[in-house]
């Protein structure tokens, strides 16, 4: 064999085997100088017979390849998320559910490790692509990052093709050294490992995400029967055999009451980790048993994170200072001393209302508890009210407007205050952000801070201004930051969003009350736009699911509104709706259901999402309005009153036959 390619040989699998020893067992073999001896000259090698140099070559760990842009990958199977659980008798509930299916069950308990999630995809045991969660469906393709990170193999023990799954974190230390390094050069601090995680491998230029030493641990394999192993422990095993960094806490327990166990044990050392967890992960064990159980749209349902309880911490409500929405409602917010609760900075919370601040009787410059958990927005428990000096400032609801100072408006019967001038510039700045945010018109490009500058620049002052900016374009060029080709795609992008289907523009308007999944509806139900312009009051209450305030809300909306409409509709804006028409059938349409227990093979949402395609209700209690109680397997009190009321009820097997039926 050629010399060079022997020696090509050689370094990589020296270089290979420390990185392994190293990072994934933790147990070095050589010393830093020597790894970097192998490595120089390796990249020597490299640079001068670039044909010896292989695409998983260990070089790669360094960084060096530069993407313009991420590429979308499906994930051959949906990336699922898990349901939570927060409370010992939420986890025996899930513990019974599993039970009363039929099952014994053992399960495997893991640290759910705060970090994002990556499918790792390897062919004849070569990496060939990482790709990040996205929305489950649809993920980024990271691979050239995910080469960077160590303790990721970039070859397998095994010629085999595989996807592994598991997550991408950062060390506790490793977000204090960076922090205190961009302290030293000014730049802003990363607010948490999560955040510092999903930032660095959501760099275009991956020597950025070397520099950034994330580590992962992997805890699933989507395809498991596919390699002969039986349950999740033995899966876990073998990918810890094929070289993958597989977390060493990782424990079978008999029973629920070992899972319990398990989750003391760990709230005891949790402090202690390199790396932040937010809960543990509970999987049953057998395989089988997993498939049998099966999955909701969302989540398996053999698997369920219990979740840390919330941590409270103590600080200073430094002011209470009010913003503008896009509807004009005015929200008081706390302007806190900074604070780290779960490893998030937190210096502000909202606080909603006049009354809900009232309720909590704050004044101004108490000291506040705060609390976080996970995910969720950080809240201002309570005051502190024997901490107080004397000194602390009453809270005072404002009644001008802080953008426009035009007098606010209350609406009789509800807590918020509005600003309902039509001119002020902060509500019509966060209608058109609105407008063209994600779930609305989704015009890509055009970012909170890019609308607000064009607001101020002049260049749009209302939704239809958007449409003309492919007119204004040499003029918004001769401002700062404002390239030929990224104006090109912006204005491509907002003449595609003219064809979206109806819901996204009813959406869009900000009309109150009207989330995606209302918006949604009307568009289903009415068409285009202008059968729903014409509806009245009534008809809108006649639908599911829409109540008085909704109604009142939407007809108000057209009222006032028509000329925006008719000027969007001049523009070429697409206002019918393009989706799924509703079916009909004459057992289900109108109808009000109530399920009960579980019907084999259909999760509960399932049955609902094909009732309402038929304009059916689905609702929780059973009334004497309840048309319909169906009842699966194992059903709960719903079943007695459906007896009582005298409600018609169908069992799993006539549920079936009727569902089944429909599209
Ligand atoms: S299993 C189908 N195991 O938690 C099973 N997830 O809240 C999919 N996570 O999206 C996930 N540690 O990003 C699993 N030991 C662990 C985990 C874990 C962290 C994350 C993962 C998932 C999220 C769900």
């Amino acid at each position: 064999m050629n010399e060079i390619k022997k020696r090509v040989d050689e370094l990589t699998k020296i270089l290979n085997e420390a990185n392994y020893n190293y990072y994934v067992l933790d147990n070095p073999t050589i010393t830093d100088q020597e790894y970097d001896k192998y490595l120089r000259e390796l990249i020597n090698i490299e640079k001068m017979y670039p044909k010896y140099a292989y695409p998983n070559s260990p070089t790669n760990r360094v960084g060096g390849e530069v993407i313009d842009k991420f590429q979308k990958v499906v994930h051959e199977k949906p990336m699922l998320s898990l349901a939570n659980v927060f409370n010992e008798e939420e986890l025996k509930e899930f513990d019974s559910k599993i039970k009363n299916a039929g099952f014994d069950p053992s399960y495997v308990c893991e640290f759910k490790i705060d970090g994002l999630s990556v499918a790792l995809i390897y062919e004849k045991g070569k990496l060939v692509k990482g790709v990040t969660r996205g929305d489950g469906i649809t993920g980024e393709d990271i691979t050239h990052n995910v080469k960077t990170i160590k303790s990721i193999p970039l070859i397998l023990n095994e010629p085999i093709d595989i996807e592994v799954r598991g997550e991408i974190f950062m060390n506790k230390k490793t977000l204090y050294k960076l922090n205190e390094k961009r302290k030293t050069l000014g730049l802003p601090l990363l607010q948490n490992v999560r955040n510092a995680a999903a930032g660095s491998v959501r760099q275009l230029d991956s020597k950025e995400t070397a520099k950034r030493e994330l580590d992962n641990f992997i805890y699933y394999l989507p395809d498991a029967a596919k390699y002969n192993l039986n349950t999740h422990l033995e899966t876990l095993n073998f990918m810890k055999n094929l070289g993958f960094k597989v977390n060493s806490e990782n424990k079978l327990a008999k029973n629920i009451d070992e899972v319990i166990e398990y989750i003391k044990k760990t709230t005891l050392k949790r402090e202690k980790l390199a790396y932040e967890i937010d809960g543990i992960v509970i999987k049953v064990n057998d395989l089988k048993m997993q498939e049998k159980l099966g999955y909701t749209a969302k989540y398996p349902k053999w698997a369920t994170a219990y979740k840390f309880p919330a941590e409270e911490v103590l600080t200073k409500l430094k002011d209470i200072i009010f913003t503008v929405g896009r509807t004009g409602r005015i929200t008081p917010n706390a302007v806190l001393e900074p604070v780290i609760v779960m490893g998030s900075t937190i210096s502000r919370a909202t606080l909603h209302n006049e009354e809900y601040v009232k309720s909590k009787n704050l004044m101004i410059g108490d000291i506040v508890s705060i609390r976080k958990a996970g995910d969720v927005i950080p809240e201002v428990v309570e005051a502190k009210t024997s901490r107080r000096t004397g000194k602390e400032i009453p809270f005072k609801m404002i009644d001008t407007c802080p953008m426009c100072h035009e007098k606010l408006t209350k609406i009789p019967g509800q807590v918020d205050y509005y600003c309902i001038n039509p001119m002020c510039p902060k509500r019509n700045i966060e209608s058109i952000i609105h407008f063209v945010s994600r779930d609305a018109m989704n015009i890509e490009g055009l970012g909170d801070e890019i609308v607000e500058e064009l607001y101020n620049l002049g260049f749009v002052k209302n939704i239809p201004d958007i449409y003309d900016l492919k007119n204004k374009k040499e003029l918004i060029m001769e401002f700062d930051g404002y390239g030929e080709k990224s104006l090109n795609k912006i204005i491509d992008n907002i003449e595609k969003s003219k064809k979206n289907s109806l819901e996204r523009l009813l959406f869009g308007l900000g009309i109150r009350e009207i989330g995606t999944k209302t918006a949604k509806l009307l568009a289903s139900y009415f068409k285009n736009i202008d059968n729903l312009m014409q509806a009245t009051i009534d008809d809108l209450k006649d639908i599911r699911d829409i109540g008085e305030v909704t109604a009142d809300s939407v007809v108000l909306y057209f009222k006032n509104n028509h000329q925006l409409i008719a000027d969007l509709k001049k523009i070429g804006i697409n206002m019918q709706y393009k989706g799924k028409a509703l079916g009909s059938n004459e057992l289900v349409t109108g109808k009000k259901f109530v399920i009960t227990g579980t019907i084999s093979g259909m999760s509960r949402k399932e049955i609902k999402e094909k009732l309402e395609s038929y304009k059916a209700t689905v609702s929780e209690s059973v009334s004497k309005n309840t048309n319909v109680v169906i009842v699966g397997a194992n059903p709960g009190s719903k079943y007695q009153d459906a007896i009582k009321l005298n409600i018609p009820i169908w069992d799993e097997e006539k549920a079936k036959e009727v569902l089944n039926s429909l599209q």
